[in-house]
This record gives C-alpha cells, sequence and structure tokens, in this order.
C-alpha cells in the first residue's frame, strides 16, 4: 500500500533536518519548502505520492532531490541554475523554491522517471572513516590486505590507499592524489602505520562504472548540490578510479561473500567491509552474510548508522564514531599506547 502523506512529509522532515545538520542549508531548506507543499497537495505530492514499495529507509526525499540536480547538472533546468551552487549558482533557497517547483510541474515525466531509480551514492570522505580500521587490521596482523567491500556502488572506496589523509596526528597515503581528505578527524586514528593492499574487489547488485559518463552523473547528481567539497572530492575519486579500475560484480553481497570468503588464504589478512549498506539487506541476506564472515574467520570492518551517530566497527570492537559522509571521526581505541 502506498505511505500515507503524513507519512512521506515525516521522511522529508527527517531528511531536511539531516541535511541542514549534516551542513547543506539549501537542501535543507528546500525540503521544508516540498513538505509544506506535499502537505497542501501541491507538485511535490503529484510526483511524490501513491508510489508502491516505498519506507522510511527508501530515501525517497533524496532521490527526489537527486533527479532534480541530475537535471540541473544537465542543464534541463536552466532557471534552476543560478542558484545552485554545483554549477556556480548563490544557494539561495528562498529564490530557489517556487522554480524548484515548477520544474516538478513542467519535467514531471522526466522527474517522475528519475525519482525511480534508487539512491545511488558513492561517499569518498566514507574512506576517512574506515582507514584507521584498515590499518588497524594490518598492524594487528602483519599481513598485506584482502579487502572485498559489499554494496561498493562505484568502489570508490575500495581505492582509500590511493588517497591522502591529513590530521593532527600527521598524515597517510599518497601525497599528490587528487583526493585530499582533510579535517575529516575529530580524534584520529593512529597514522603511523604502514599497510599494502594486495588485493581488493567488490560488488553491488547495481554496480556503477567511475569511467562512464552516465554513472559519474548518477554519482554527481546524488551529492547534495551546495556541498561543493564533496563534489570535489567525489570529481578527484572518480579521476583516480578511471587511472585504476577495480572489479565490481554485479551480484548480492550474500552470495558474493559465499563464494569469496570458504577458501582460506593465510597470506593474507581479509578484509569484509561496508558502509551505509545494512539498511538495504533484508534479515535472510543478513544471517547469511554473518555466517559467512564467522565460518570465515576474517576481519569484518563496517561503518554503519547508529543514529545521530555512525559507528566504525572492527568484529565486535567499536573504533570510533563519524558523521554519515564519514567527517568528525571520533577515535576511540588506541592500540599503539600500552
Ligand atoms: C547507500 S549506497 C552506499 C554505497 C557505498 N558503500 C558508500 O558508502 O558510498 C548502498 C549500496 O548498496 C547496494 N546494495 C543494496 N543491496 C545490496 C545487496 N543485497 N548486495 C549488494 N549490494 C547491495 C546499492 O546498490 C548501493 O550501491
Amino acid at each position: 500500500m502506498p505511505a500515507t502523506r503524513d507519512e512521506v512529509a515525516g521522511w522529508l522532515s527527517f531528511q531536511a533536518r539531516g541535511c541542514a545538520a549534516l551542513g547543506s542549508p539549501f537542501y535543507g531548506s528546500l525540503l521544508e519548502s516540498a513538505i509544506a507543499d506535499l502537505l497542501a497537495g501541491g507538485p511535490v505530492w503529484d510526483i511524490l505520492g501513491g508510489r508502491e514499495g516505498e519506507s522510511e529507509w527508501s530515501a525517497l526525499a533524496l532521490r527526489l532531490m537527486a533527479a532534480v540536480h541530475r537535471l540541473v547538472l544537465l542543464d534541463e533546468v536552466p532557471a534552476l541554475a543560478p542558484h545552485y551552487p554545483s554549477v556556480g549558482g548563490d544557494g539561495d533557497a528562498d529564490a530557489a523554491w517556487p522554480l524548484f517547483r515548477a520544474a516538478l510541474v513542467d519535467e514531471s515525466d522526466k522527474i517522475d522517471r528519475l525519482v525511480r531509480l534508487p539512491c545511488q551514492t558513492n561517499e569518498v570522505g566514507r574512506s576517512a572513516a574506515l582507514l584507521g580500521g584498515f590499518l588497524e587490521v594490518a598492524h594487528r596482523a602483519q599481513l598485506p590486505l584482502r579487502i572485498l567491500e559489499v554494496g561498493a556502488s562505484a568502489g570508490l572506496n575500495l581505492i582509500w590507499d590511493q588517497y591522502r589523509y591529513e590530521s593532527s596526528r600527521g598524515g597517510w597515503g599518497q601525497d599528490d592524489s587528487p583526493v585530499q581528505l582533510v579535517n575529516m578527524f575529530d580524534v584520529p586514528p593512529p597514522m603511523n602505520r604502514a599497510a599494502e593492499v594486495a588485493e581488493r574487489k567488490g560488488c553491488d547488485t547495481n554496480p556503477l562504472d567511475p569511467s562512464s559518463y552516465e554513472d559519474a552523473l548518477t554519482l554527481r547528481a546524488s551529492i547534495w548540490a551546495d556541498q561543493l567539497h564533496r563534489l570535489s572530492l567525489l570529481d578527484g575519486a572518480i579521476e583516480v578510479a578511471r587511472q585504476m579500475p577495480v572489479e565490481i560484480e554485479r551480484l548480492d553481497a550474500a552470495e558474493f561473500l559465499e563464494r569469496e570468503l570458504p577458501r582460506p588464504r593465510p597470506e593474507v589478512a581479509t578484509v569484509v567491509f561496508h558502509s551505509v549498506f545494512m539498511q538495504y539487506v533484508d534479515a535472510d541476506s543478513r544471517n547469511r552474510i554473518q555466517t559467512a564472515i564467522d565460518r570465515a574467520g576474517v576481519f569484518y570492518l563496517r561503518m554503519e548508522p547508529a543514529y545521530p551517530l555512525f559507528e566504525i566497527r572492527l568484529n565486535d570492537e567499536l573504533l570510533g564514531t563519524c558523521h554519515a559522509h564519514g567527517t568528525h571521526v571520533r577515535w576511540n581505541v588506541d592500540s599503539t599506547r600500552p
């Protein structure tokens, strides 16, 4: 049964607060205007109402924002460009709102089709949250890493070792990387550790190819339009990925791990990892994933929501917390101390 108007308004409201809290006043304000429009039965409700299979976890609000952003990036709604910072606009949400609403009417067929697409992000900042976990495994195992990512999207966090990280405890990674992760750490993990990635592979039920124009556009459209630092990290990571392609199989996570994990690989430390992925997986698949990991006895690193923060866990251990996009990493453990 389709969600009620009040339910959809609640999802938009949750996302509006999230965007505002995570440094996107432009999307926070546009979504607040969208809620009022929806409750009045305006074009927002025409687009979002009556959809089967939606839930609080299906990211409907972000899918709406990504649909319009995609048209802005394609210059298909030129009236919005002067206000969208991602194309040089001023970020004035009050001025943008009536034009946004008009676009929902004028481009309703296109937007309706685009809103059907899943929320397909690949958040490069999450590499900063995962970095300390990979370094911790390398430190404990003293072996090269074999990293397997489930829900990898375009695989941009599978090449975390090609990026540069700066923190108050020093830096890590490639000095001249086009991806410079600075100001990500409130309490950084130990940085004075070496790690070598011997093998990397991922899976996703809907993998994106960073070398394809269409897929890169999908990723760019899903970035909040006033967050230029995230866009610049994404563009840098796409550049790295194009020089260093990584295999992302179109495969369900449980099937992937049931195939990859049973054969022992004592010469490497195998790390299964994921970020902002579990909410899309049903209970049966969750059990299969956990069973495959437990049976193989491999390292299991993940960054997942525990609202209002996100937790970074290695096996059963809480390593630290961060915000949704990998910022404000606050490390809890320090195995360098006696
Ligand atoms: C919110 S995105 C996060 C992508 C990436 N991990 C990141 O942090 O940027 C969730 C991803 O999980 C993928 N996904 C959802 N269910 C899946 C499943 N059962 N097996 C593999 N991938 C799945 C989606 O296609 C999507 O790319």
